[in-house]
């Protein structure tokens, strides 16, 4: 089951999925495709030359809200690699109170676990359904051999045993009997809404995060396992849902018991290895500020370069799931550097990420597309929203051409911030219509035109103040 996560998507078919998320860009898109075919490439190559062969690692540099992070996140989804985003700033803190950088490559395995074992669970699920089916036919009519003498059986409903003439067959017939329609309830969805008593661990509920107090991790504490283990150590409670609730309960719980989990750590741990893509946003801040002098903020940034490097030059780093070399992890820098230049990372690291792209600004045009073009594109969101109320709401052509015009407007006059100013704009348009749906609005079909643009956001527009703090 190696590798299967990874598709083969050649660097052509990796821009076009991009494309269908990311207006623009080109450049970015072909290098993250370039790097993220080469992957495959050494994974596929003789295994003589393959430990050899280096990811490319990648530094985008471009101004804010223009799609660095979309990108890489993108990517990560297409190619089903495992994907962490880290804040290289969130390691500056002085003094060195912060996360250190290799808890990047533990998150990274944790997540790398998780979707081994969700894939795991997912392929034996029809199987652990069948396995359910019949324990929730068990504890609605527990079979006469598991009965002990004496105990009445545990029927609960009256209806169970009505047809049947119970001085006529023996108990065990009738058992038989009464289960084969049981069965056949249970599987017509008769029985949906039905309460049983299920036991639940505790254990799992796969969501809970533990954030210990800082630098735990390194003492080698890990406060999650504690908890882990705690609630895995017996604590099951029991809860009575209907069917339809517990029979996902169950699923989970049998699928869990399905699944070879030493199995699943090692591909976890193969795929992180040789797939996982690590993205190190503002890493800008963590560069040393050429203009300032030499400052201790300098040498606590030069300091986090420094932890960074073995990272990305390759070394290992323990895990609670085993040791991960990071040699073929594939790690993407972004930042603007509008202050500090790749110029001013420590010379190892400028050559850890050979290759530089830069993203440019969004104009007009592109937010013309932005806001219409993408399978998530803003406008669809909003429309998808509405729609849960009954309501239709169309933007004119027009409109969308004023809304992309006034946030190039406000981006070149307040801040640039990208495309992020669209998402504060059409907030800001719509919030009159969010607001009154479906109170005073409901059942129609509404459309955005021009003149409810000027409507809504001149003002705003105009009233630099507002803008300041509204856009
Ligand atoms: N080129 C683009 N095409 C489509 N959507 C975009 C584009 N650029 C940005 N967006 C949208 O704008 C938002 C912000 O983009 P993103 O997170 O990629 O910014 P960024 O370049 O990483 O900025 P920062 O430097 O602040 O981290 C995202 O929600 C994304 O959907
Ligand atoms: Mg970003």
């Amino acid at each position: 089951m190696k590798y299967i996560s990874e598709r083969n998507l050649t660097p052509g078919q990796i821009v076009r999925e991009l494309d269908t998320y990311i207006i623009g860009q080109k450049e970015a898109k072909r290098s993250v495709a370039i790097a993220l075919r080469n992957r495959w490439r050494r994974l596929n190559s003789d295994p003589e030359i393959r430990d050899e062969i280096m990811p490319n690692n990648i530094l985008m540099i471009g101004p804010t809200g223009v799609g660095k992070t979309e990108i890489a996140r993108r990517l990560a989804k297409l190619s089903g690699a495992p994907f962490i985003k880290v804040e290289a700033s969130k390691f500056t803190e002085v003094g060195y109170v912060g996360r250190d950088v290799e808890s990047m490559i533990r998150d990274l395995t944790d997540l790398a676990v998780n979707m081994v074992r969700m894939e795991m669970q997912e392929r034996v699920r029809e199987k652990a359904k069948a396995i359910v089916e019949e324990k929730i036919l068990d504890i609605l009519i527990p079979p006469v051999r598991k009965r002990a003498a004496g105990t009445p059986p545990a029927v609960t409903t009256t209806e169970s045993t009505a047809g049947f003439n119970p001085d006529k067959a023996d108990d065990s017939e009738l058992n038989e009997r009464t289960r084969a329609r049981f069965r056949e309830k249970l599987k017509n969805g008769e029985l949906e809404d039905r309460n049983i008593e299920i036991e639940v661990n505790s254990s799992k509920t796969p969501m809970m995060q533990v954030f210990g107090p800082q630098g735990m991790e390194e003492m080698g504490v890990n406060i999650q396992d504690m908890l882990g283990n705690l609630a895995r150590g017996g604590r099951k409670t029991k809860r009575t849902l209907p069917i339809s609730e517990a029979r996902e309960i169950l699923i989970e719980q049998e699928s869990e018991k399905l699944i070879d989990h030493e199995a699943a750590v090692e591909e976890a741990l193969e795929r992180v290895q040789n797939q996982g893509i690590v993205f190190i946003d503002e890493i800008d801040k963590v560069a040393s500020d050429s203009s300032s002098g030499k400052g201790s903020a300098d040498v606590s940034r030069q300091g986090v370069q420094r932890d960074l490097l073995p990272i990305v030059e390759g070394s290992t780093v323990n895990t609670k799931h085993g040791i991960v070399r990071t040699d073929h992890i594939l790690f993407i820098g972004s930042g603007a550097f509008h202050i500090s230049k790749p110029s001013d990372l420590i010379p190892e690291l400028q050559g850890r990420f050979p290759i530089r792209v830069e993203l440019n600004s969004l104009t007009e045009s592109d937010f013309v597309n932005i806001l219409t073009k993408p399978k998530n594109a803003l406008i669809k969101q909003y429309q998808a929203m509405l729609s849960s109320e009954n309501v239709k709401i169309e933007f004119s052509e027009e409109a969308i051409l004023e809304i992309a015009r006034i946030a190039a407007e406000v981006n070149s006059e307040v801040e640039n911030i990208g495309a992020r100013r669209l998402h504060t704009i059409l907030s800001s348009l719509l919030e009159e219509l969010l607001f009154a749906v479906p109170d005073d609005i409901s059942d129609t079909e509404i459309t955005i035109d021009e003149s409810y643009v000027h409507k809504q956001l001149d003002g705003l527009v105009r009233n630099k103040d507002l803008s300041h703090y509204i856009l």
